[in-house]
């Protein structure tokens, strides 16, 4: 070593003795590991495998998600159950890619004050939404989170329904040309029991069609986020044979 010391440096020695040198082959190096990761994604398609049932939101789901989003639930909701034990016995089968693949941004989160909501939909009654984000503390006495009453007196606004699935449809949801024009319409008959629903169930299957939030004399704010919260982990069958093998496919197992 004392020997070499004195010789002119070589070879790896003197990358490492040349700060930009050593820089250069750094960035180098980084490089390729970042070309094979990346370069293949320009080449596909999609990522995410297509699984059966997942479909874009409805003008009313869609409202009731801005509303979570203004609301700011996501701070203490998550919405993606991940592939461990404990999770799935908790909250169900875990989340697949596919099934949020139309979120815009997506919900996955990693803050959990409260449980995580991906499959909540269809667990409790309307009734009880309503009066769980009226008054949490009603229904579970240490809860913590906040009083959302007010959702039920503020009429639902949404300016322009046909210009929000435009937007969507831009970033790649596939709504149709159908779906743009009828999404006001839409938007008033999910909430609605008394109207004419149309093809809106032939449209996006599965859809929930009723009053959510116990006044069927108007559409409020509740409507949506209670028939977004329904909706919820609700569209694709986790257990059919596609959905076993895309999650047997995720997890490698
Ligand atoms: C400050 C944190 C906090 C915020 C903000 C919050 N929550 Fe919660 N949420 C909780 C906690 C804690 C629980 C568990 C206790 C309970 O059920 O109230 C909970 C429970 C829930 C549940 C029941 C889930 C289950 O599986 O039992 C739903 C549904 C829910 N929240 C929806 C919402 C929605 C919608 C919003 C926004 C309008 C929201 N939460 C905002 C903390 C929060």
């Amino acid at each position: 070593m004392s020997n070499n010391m004195k010789d002119a440096p070589k070879g790896h020695q003197r990358l490492e003795r040349n700060v930009t040198l050593m820089a250069l082959a750094t960035l180098v190096t980084v490089a390729i590991g970042g070309v094979v990761q990346i370069a293949p994604l320009f080449y596909l398609d999609n990522t995410i495998e297509k699984v059966e049932g997942m479909r874009p939101y409805t003008p009313l789901e869609q409202a009731g998600r801005d509303i979570y989003i203004r609301e700011g639930c996501y701070t203490c909701h998550s919405q993606m159950i991940r592939p461990f034990r404990d999770e799935v016995e908790r909250y169900g089968p875990y989340s697949l890619a596919a099934e949020s693949m139309y979120d815009h941004p997506f919900q996955w989160g990693s803050k959990r004050t409260g449980p995580d909501l991906a499959r909540v939909g269809g667990r409790y009654s309307d009734e009880w939404h309503v009066q769980h984000l009226k008054d949490p503390q009603s229904v579970v006495p240490e809860s913590i989170m906040p009083q959302y009453g007010f959702l039920a007196e503020n009429t639902l606004k949404v300016p322009d329904p046909a210009g929000v699935l435009t937007a969507l449809s831009r970033v790649g949801v596939p709504y149709s040309d159908r779906d743009i024009e009828m999404a006001k319409t839409d938007l008033a008959s999910q909430g609605d029991p008394f109207a004419d629903p149309a093809d809106l169930e032939e449209r996006y299957p599965k859809a929930q069609i009723r009053d959510f939030d116990g006044d069927p004399t108007r559409l409020t704010e509740m409507d949506a986020l209670v028939a977004y919260l329904q909706m919820l982990g609700t569209l694709v069958d986790v257990n059919s044979a596609a959905a076993q093998q895309e999650l047997a496919e995720e997890t490698g197992r």
